[in-house]
């Protein structure tokens, strides 16, 4: 029994909050989303009980902390079913696919080699990559999208067609159409190819079992912020040789086990990528993060959000007026427009609303050539989305004040 009251009362953010005098109905889960006050407190414990640094003391506060990164470490391999020593941690999912840029392809690709992406990536699984190119003389590929989707076959007929594919990266479930793609497949042929495959775990990590060792994908990307946890964390989570022989992308205290005038020698991974001082606090929400997601359980988040997406489709494909670009997605991510309609003025009406949805190209700015529109509205769902919320949204959006209802709706 999926319990939403339960749910939603562990929020802060959905006691009674307000946006424009109206009930606040938050939809944009894909861009961030709130935190239970497990997280909260958690945070709290930190500066409260807990402040010192870690790995770099011999007196109790310091160990405790060396304890607690451990924790969480721990519990985020258990979580994704890596090795401990696999995770990683960074400021969040950019900087993971950053790490895997200048710490992987950076010494491995050369010119001539290949990047395949998809044009629906988010720019931060784009842009990296383009600065590997112009680094090492290497190109950057395009898969032929099948529907608009990254397929198995897509990706199969992508190495026929080009021929120095290093590097495969592509968006678990991608956050504009939501579609999730065979990511096991794909590692598969990637790897028959001597390929890399470097899976953006953004959307899907968060929504989703995801399963580290079972996909076989060289690296997993993804951010707290979007589960529950607090900003400025996340994970790369790397096989375990690949990390090992990778270079590191920042240097400084706490990743070298000495250096002297001869040069540098770095510690194991994950050690070695991450210098400086670690963001405690937000380790430590991570982790209260985690824990809360596996109470609810990742089979039942990802079941809510499909019975949300079917409901709200169900509601909302009979209204001509409405175009949607993903109905067949069955993950937490509804893009649309209203005919005629600009995506921006569409979502600043909403907001007069009370509700809270994403318009634009949410950070996927080559997806205009693929759905050949230039902006959408996003709606996006997460654990705590209610039923309710969704009535409230399609029932603004039918009946869409003066202006959509002059216009398009009488
Ligand atoms: C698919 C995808 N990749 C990468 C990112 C970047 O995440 P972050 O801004 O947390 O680093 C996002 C954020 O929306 C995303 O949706």
């Amino acid at each position: 029994m999926y319990d939403i009251d339960k749910i939603r009362s562990d929020f802060p953010m959905l006691q009674d909050k307000k946006m424009q005098g109206k009930p606040l109905v938050y939809l944009d889960n894909a861009s961030t989303t709130f935190k239970p006050y497990s997280v909260i407190n958690a945070i709290n414990k930190y500066y409260l009980e807990m402040n010192a640094n870690s790995h770099r003391g011999d007196y109790d506060l310091c160990y405790n902390m060396d304890v607690e990164v451990l924790l969480s470490r721990k519990a985020i391999a258990k979580f994704i079913n890596s090795e401990v020593n696999e995770v990683v941690f960074t400021s969040g999912d950019t900087e993971s696919l950053n790490l895997v840029a200048y710490g992987y392809a950076l010494d491995n690709l050369k010119k001539g080699d290949q990047i395949l992406i998809s044009e629906t990536e988010h720019a931060s699984n784009v842009l990296p990559w383009y600065r590997i190119c112009e680094l090492t003389g290497a190109e950057m590929c395009f898969l032929d999208l099948e529907n608009n989707r990254a397929t198995v076959n897509s990706v199969s007929n992508a190495f026929k067609k080009y021929k120095n594919i290093k590097i495969v990266a592509l968006a678990h479930v991608g956050n504009v159409l939501g579609y999730e793609i065979n990511a096991k497949e794909i590692a598969s042929i990637c790897h028959s190819n001597g390929a890399i495959f470097v899976l953006d775990g953004a959307q899907s990590v968060p929504h989703m079992p995801v399963d580290f060792k079972d996909l076989d994908v060289d690296f997993l990307s993804f951010s707290a912020h979007k589960m529950c946890g607090p900003t400025g964390i996340g994970c790369l989570v790397g096989k375990y040789d690949l990390l090992q022989k990778m270079s590191t992308f920042h240097s400084g205290g706490g990743m070298n086990v000495k250096f002297d005038k001869e040069g540098v020698i770095p510690l194991d991974a994950p050690a070695k990528f991450e210098a400086g001082t670690l963001n405690l606090s937000a380790i430590m929400g991570f982790r209260a993060a985690i824990e809360y997601l596996e109470k609810i359980g990742m089979d039942n988040i990802h079941k809510h959000d499909v019975e949300l997406f079917d409901y709200a489709i169900s509601k909302l494909e009979n209204h001509d007026n409405i175009i949607i670009y993903n109905k067949d997605a069955r993950s937490g991510i509804i893009s649309f427009n209203i005919k005629g309609v600009f995506a921006q003025d569409e979502a600043t009406l909403l907001n007069s609303k009370g509700i809270a949805v994403r318009s634009g190209q949410h950070c996927a700015k080559m997806i205009d050539d693929v759905i050949k529109t230039p902006a959408t509205v996003r709606m996006s769902t997460y654990l705590y989305t209610s039923k309710e919320e969704i009535d409230i949204f399609v029932e603004n959006l039918i009946n869409g004040g003066d202006i959509l209802d002059a216009y398009f709706f009488n």
